[in-house]
């Protein structure tokens, strides 16, 4: 017994010490919010290694839930979370994804009364990137005692870098307890595009009976899904037999999901299930798109046939529908959002020729979220990130730099054009208490005009990289430690006259290049 013990110590010591937001071997990234006490644990039931969140944001406030929401049933993932009261826009910035690749997004929120106030907030704002995802709405989740909400999207992310944003739209203080990143195979969920994400409304599983909410271990993307069984409803079928993996498979239902079904109690009768139209405050008749799974269950002899019509809203989709034989996959799918009304009901009937009834055994609902806001340039954002974790700029410099323009970052100004993203054009530290040497992403920000760093405490050399901003006109370094001499690119610029630069209360290009007419001459501010 003893090596086995070492064994595992071994193992989970170093999954300890491999702690961190960077994807797993799966590309997972998993992250337990306001997790204290230690950096990362392994989960029992998804054996997947969970993380705490500190490294990706630097804003919010950890707690426990109370401990009478513990729950033994309960994923550990949900007693720990991470509360924002300040700002209107707090974020997690995730880096190290693959730009274009798909994604699942998954953010889980369990209250708990963690604040002793016993007042849950009535709702915020969920956004990936600039792109709005949805209000998470603790009253839409009501009927859980608890207060607990899991929302999930698909979406192609745009860049390496990508933040999740909670913003505080005045219902309470915005909390999350997980965060969790699932890269998709690029020819999943067709209908997600780079213009075009998915928000998770449902995933129904017919006719599992043991649990209300499942994660499968052998589903390679770890989505969930809500069981439904209901004996008086329907008939329900299972099957303990493979069913076949079928090749360019756009949804890989998981194989437990679809060794379940139901069919009609009578023979004769038709299979019903639909939704309510969700409005979003932004969005008042989200597009929806529909996934229905479905695999053969019962061996059928020579003359049977099972063949149905499947209808939305008494409109005919798909009919004549016939499920692949025995113990193989099939689904129909809409690449675009149906006709925008305020509930939608299919409708399984049962055609003249058919000798069996309708069977379904799973079904996915999304609506539709537009994800062509375009935030900052790229270069320009990271750089702007750098910037602010190297001088712990405090301001509300969370989120994309310059969009939405109304959270637009404190001390910096942007320029908007229709065809391009948001440029950084000003930026403003003056008497902002930086310290250290002046960073060299500032040379990163190519559409920099006006820099102010002036009466800070900066040490070190003006580096070199500040000559190549082809759109740079002012520079203010006055009031600083510097030392070294003027970067000869520089010189350059305020010799011809199209540089402003100002040390030590010396503004304007004559003196500076009066100055600085030995290149290699040091000075001192
Ligand atoms: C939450 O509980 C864990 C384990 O008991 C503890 O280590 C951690 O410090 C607690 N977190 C907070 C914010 O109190
Ligand atoms: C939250 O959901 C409840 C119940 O559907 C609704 O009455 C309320 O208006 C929603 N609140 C917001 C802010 O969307
Ligand atoms: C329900 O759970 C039991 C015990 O874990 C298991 O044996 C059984 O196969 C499950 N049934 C279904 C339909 O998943
Ligand atoms: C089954 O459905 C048919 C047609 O809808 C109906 O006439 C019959 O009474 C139903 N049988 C039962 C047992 O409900
Ligand atoms: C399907 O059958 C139900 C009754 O079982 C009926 O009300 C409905 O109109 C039928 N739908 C279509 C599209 O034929
Ligand atoms: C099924 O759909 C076909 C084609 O739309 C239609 O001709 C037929 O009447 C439908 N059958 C039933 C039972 O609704
Ligand atoms: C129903 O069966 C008849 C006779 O075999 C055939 O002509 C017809 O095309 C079939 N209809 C459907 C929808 O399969
Ligand atoms: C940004 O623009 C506003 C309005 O033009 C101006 O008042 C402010 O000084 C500018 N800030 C910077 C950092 O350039
Ligand atoms: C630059 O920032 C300083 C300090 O915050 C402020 O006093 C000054 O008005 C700002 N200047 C501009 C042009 O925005
Ligand atoms: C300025 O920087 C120097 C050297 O790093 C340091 O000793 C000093 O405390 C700093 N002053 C302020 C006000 O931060
Ligand atoms: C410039 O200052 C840094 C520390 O602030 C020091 O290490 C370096 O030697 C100085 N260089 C010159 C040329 O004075
Ligand atoms: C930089 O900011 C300081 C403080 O606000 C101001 O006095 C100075 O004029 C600014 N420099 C330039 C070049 O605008």
């Amino acid at each position: 017994m003893a090596p086995r013990w070492w064994l595992l110590i071994l193992f989970l010591g170093g999954s300890v010490l491999q702690a961190s937001s960077q994807p797993n071997s799966r590309g997972f990234i998993s992250i337990d919010c306001g997790l204290m006490g230690e950096e990362s644990y392994v989960d029992d039931e998804t054996n997947l290694l969970y993380v705490s969140d500190a490294g990706i944001t630097d804003t919010g406030t950890p707690y426990n839930i109370s401990a009478e929401y513990y729950r033994p049933w309960r994923s550990r993932n949900v007693r720990s979370l991470r509360s924002f009261p300040d700002g209107a826009r707090n974020c997690y910035t995730l880096r190290s994804l693959v730009s274009g690749l798909k994604y699942l997004f998954r953010a889980t929120f369990l209250y708990g009364n963690y604040d002793g106030l016993n007042k849950p907030p009535t709702s915020f704002d969920l956004y990936i990137g600039v792109n709005f995802w949805t209000v998470v709405n603790m009253s839409w989740w009501g009927s859980d005692q608890d207060n607990r909400a899991e929302v999930e999207a698909i979406v192609v992310v745009p860049h390496d870098l990508v933040q999740v944003c909670l913003v505080n739209t005045g219902g309470g203080t915005p909390f999350i307890s997980g965060l969790e990143l699932r890269p998709l195979k690029m020819s999943l969920y067709p209908q997600a595009t780079a213009e075009l994400g998915l928000f998770v409304r449902r995933r129904q599983n017919f006719g599992a009976i043991n649990e209300t909410i499942i994660r499968f271990p052998d589903d390679p993307y770890d989505r969930i899904w809500d069981t439904w069984s209901d004996a008086t409803m329907w008939a329900e079928m299972t099957t303990t037999e493979r069913v076949n993996r079928l090749d360019g498979d756009y949804f890989e239902a998981p194989m437990a999901v679809l060794q379940t079904a139901i069919t009609p109690l009578n023979a004769s009768g038709s299979i019903k299930f639909g939704w309510d139209a969700e409005p979003q405050p932004n969005n008042l008749s989200p597009g929806y798109l529909a996934v229905l799974h479905f695999a053969e269950l019962q061996l059928l002899d020579g003359d049977a046939l099972r063949q149905f019509n499947i209808s939305l809203n008494d409109e005919s989709r798909f009919p004549g529908y016939t499920p692949p034989g025995y113990l193989n996959r099939g689904y129909v799918y809409n690449s675009f959002p149906y006709p925008r009304v305020s509930s939608y009901d299919f409708s399984l009937n049962a055609t003249a020729n058919t000798t069996l009834p309708p069977i379904i055994n799973a079904y996915e609902v999304f609506s539709v979220i537009t994800t062509t806001n375009v935030g900052t340039e790229p270069q320009d954002a990271s750089a702007a990130m750098t910037i602010k974790a190297k001088y712990k700029v405090q301001k509300n410099w969370m989120g994309d730099p310059c969009f939405p323009k109304t959270m637009t970052w404190d001390s910096l100004n942007c320029s908007y054009a229709t065809a391009s993203p948001p440029r950084i054009t000003s930026i403003n530290l003056s008497s902002s208490g930086l310290n250290g040497d002046i960073s060299s992403s500032f040379g990163n920000l190519k559409a920099l005009e006006y820099l102010n760093l002036s009466n800070n405490n900066l040490t070190g050399s003006i580096p070199d990289s500040l000559s190549q901003l082809q759109s740079l006109t002012d520079i203010d370094l006055s009031g600083n430690q510097l030392n070294g001499s003027i970067p000869s690119g520089l010189l350059k610029r305020i010799q011809d006259g199209s540089l402003n630069l100002r040390i030590n209360g010396q503004y304007g290009h004559n003196k500076a290049a009066e100055r600085g007419g030995n290149a290699n001459e040091p000075w001192r501010s």
